[in-house]
């Protein structure tokens, strides 16, 4: 009788292996960006973005003067890429497109039937393989020529932006289904204008950084509307935005006040105007901008306001939200006459912040990335509590490393703590959680870190003109939770690593 007590223990495997089940339509995907995986920078009609002149004109910017011109050559290797995210067994592949390749000009005179080409080429082959398209309509690679006229800190980029997002919902939307329209305001205002090392490289901390925010979540808005109006009767698909947010814990006991101020501009600038019933910038924030504005003898915020048509645009501009988690970090309040560093990784001067890390968080090879798999869980909690029940789609996680060995055992300890977070929030803590996205399919330009951190699930070989392409541990680790649809099967997996 031996098949019967077989029976027996897989039924009961099964009881307890179900707990680490992910919930029966969650999915799983990957994910690059156009810059950093498609080199090709000027081939056909393309036109010059802001990282290839940031690249070119600022080397020593870039650990080793690297450029995107090559990356991992997707643009002719594309096809070998969606060979492997269907090995990974994947539900999709979120990646994005280049404008100056769409649109060399910027603007919606002319479509680039190269781009076209290029971009219908993916999305064909995708669906060919049961593979959904995520696609992010910008990832960081403005038009240079739309730079030259003031980029992200002219107004008029809102409706730059939605003319581009029409044309795109207009050549991709019968088949794409979820949109991303920006990715990661945080890092190509923040970073680019508090700190530089972002383009455009132009610094101008607590006044281009806000210019940029409010052009940000008015050039999201249009483009929403766009869909609304234009497209989504007949295409039915989901728009959002993406947006990095660091898990930030107070340093001490008595930091706790100071750490959920912080949250509202870490996780609250990018997310209030949008998903809060009230719309508008977060208010505490924007009421500590004013008043400092007013100190230092402006008549008027560094924090542009939103007028109240600007709130209506904004406000319920999501069918979703995306969520890039990395890392966290401690915050207190400055002691007085304290230096601040710049925002988001050392301080907020605005906001009289420190920030900073536990001796006990584990570095990665990334200055910036330390492992904190809790933050994930208790930054969904809360975008929950502060924006309700909405669904959520975690669009980038992943870690750092410098050596480019495919054995890569910190990576898989990554993929699986987050991993397991993921699954309490959803669990726990009731968090709408429906898919997760690992960051990245392979190893590619790491922006001012050039080809020095790599977070592939892919090794390449860039020494090689073939930019071959290698799985590492963390393929075989991640294809294995796809493939079982839960966190315990593959501890036969990770046992043999
Ligand atoms: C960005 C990616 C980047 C990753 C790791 C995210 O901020 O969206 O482009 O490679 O983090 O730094």
């Amino acid at each position: 009788m031996w098949w019967l007590k077989a029976v027996v223990i897989s039924a009961s495997v099964c009881l307890v292996l179900g707990k680490r089940d992910f919930p029966p339509d969650f999915v799983f995907g990957a994910a690059s960006a156009a810059y950093q995986v498609e080199g090709a920078w000027n081939v056909s009609d393309k036109s010059v973005s802001i990282w290839d002149y940031f690249a070119h004109t600022y080397p020593e910017k870039i650990v080793n003067n690297a450029t995107g011109d090559i990356a991992c050559d997707s643009y002719n290797k594309w096809k070998t890429d969606i060979e492997l995210v269907s090995e990974l067994g994947l539900h999709f592949y979120r990646f994005s497109i280049s404008w100056t390749r769409l649109m060399p000009t910027g603007f919606p005179d002319y479509i680039s039937e190269d781009g076209k080409r290029y971009y219908n080429n993916i999305i064909d082959t995708l669906l060919e393989k049961k593979i959904q398209p995520v696609v992010t309509m910008y990832h960081f690679d403005l038009p240079q020529s739309l730079q030259d006229l003031g980029g992200w800190t002219n107004p008029l980029v809102a409706d730059w932006f939605a003319n581009y997002a029409r044309v795109v919902f207009s050549l991709f939307g019968d088949r794409v289904k979820t949109w991303l329209t920006l990715n990661e305001p945080i890092s190509f205002c923040d970073i680019a204008y508090n700190v530089g090392t972002q383009a455009p490289g132009y610094i101008s901390p607590g006044i281009g950084n806000y210019i940029c925010n409010k052009n940000t979540m008015l050039a999201h808005a249009k483009a929403y509307r766009v869909y609304d109006k234009e497209f989504r009767s007949k295409q039915n698909g989901k728009v959002s935005l993406a947006n990095q947010i660091l898990w930030l814990e107070p340093d001490t006991d008595v930091d706790g006040e100071a750490a959920e101020k912080a949250r509202q501009l870490m996780g609250g600038m990018y997310s209030h105007p949008i998903f809060s019933k009230q719309g508008g910038w977060p208010p505490v924030i924007e009421k500590i901008i004013a008043e400092k504005s007013k100190e230092e003898g402006l008549p008027y915020s560094r924090l542009p306001a939103f007028t109240k048509e600007e709130i209506e645009l904004v406000k319920g501009t999501y069918d979703y939200m995306g969520f890039n988690f990395y890392t966290s970090r401690t915050v207190r309040d400055a002691k007085p006459g304290e230096k601040i560093g710049a925002w988001p990784f050392e301080g907020a001067p605005d906001i009289d912040i420190v920030i900073g890390v536990r001796p006990e968080w584990k570095q990665t090879d990334a200055w910036w990335l330390y492992i904190t798999p809790e933050g994930i869980r208790k930054q969904l909690a809360w975008l929950k509590k502060e924006y309700g029940d909405i669904e959520i789609l975690i669009t980038e996680n992943g870690c750092a490393s410098s050596n480019a060995d495919v054995d890569d055992e910190v990576r898989v300890q990554y993929y699986k703590e987050h991993l397991e977070q993921v699954l309490l929030a959803i669990k726990e803590d009731g968090v709408k959680v429906t898919g997760y996205t690992a960051w990245t399919l392979m190893d590619n330009y790491e922006w001012t870190d050039g080809y020095s951190i790599k977070f592939g699930l892919h090794h390449v070989d860039f020494e090689n003109p073939n930019r071959t392409r290698t799985p590492r541990s963390s393929a075989d680790y991640y294809a294995s939770v796809v493939k079982s649809h839960s966190l315990d099967v593959n501890n036969k997996i990770i046992d043999e690593l």
